[in-house]
């Protein structure tokens, strides 16, 4: 059995026939050229799969397709705008955020969340906002440098 499913990704409307079964990440990563969401453990542990709907961050691992029926997700590709990377994307690139960059899209997308809710945290709540995404090469520490340099600059600091 399908159902009908209609979900925007980066601005783009989609319109699929979904078993109910079907998780979110594997909805978004099977549209075509949008497979920046990463999936690394599939139990909702690691974070590699974080997308925002609606605004808000979610794992796509954990998340049906069909409960994301009517939304609008957004994707590390959807991040930048006008040919111009979001600041946190300008942070990791200029800190050295990242080695493989496997974590990274679910980082990012975290560290978003995390800033949207609290713009000016302190290297603690940092890496308190994000200890359910798992970063298997970087030590943290040039990623918490990264998110604190995306907060000035978000906030013209
Ligand atoms: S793949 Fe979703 S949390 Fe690990
Ligand atoms: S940069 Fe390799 S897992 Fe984070």
């Amino acid at each position: 059995m399908k159902v009908p499913v209609s979900i925007t990704v980066n601005g783009r409307s989609y319109l699929r026939d979904v078993e109910p079964r079907q998780l979110l990440v594997h909805f978004i990563r099977d549209l075509g050229g949008v497979t920046g969401t990463k999936i690394g453990c599939d139990t909702s542990q690691c974070g590699a799969c974080t997308v925002l709907l609606d605004g808000v961050a979610v794992r796509s691992c954990t998340c049906l397709a069909v409960q994301a029926d009517g939304t609008s997700i957004t994707t590390i590709e959807g991040l930048a705008r006008n040919g111009k990377l979001h600041p946190l994307q300008e942070a990791f690139w200029n800190k050295h955020g990242l080695q493989c960059g496997y974590c990274t899209p679910g980082m990012i997308l975290a560290s978003h969340e995390l800033l949207r809710r609290n713009p000016k945290p302190t290297d603690e709540e940092i890496r308190a906002g994000l200890d359910g995404n798992l970063c298997r090469c970087t030590g943290y520490t040039n990623i918490v440098r990264a998110v604190r340099e995306a907060a000035a600059v978000m906030a013209g600091r």
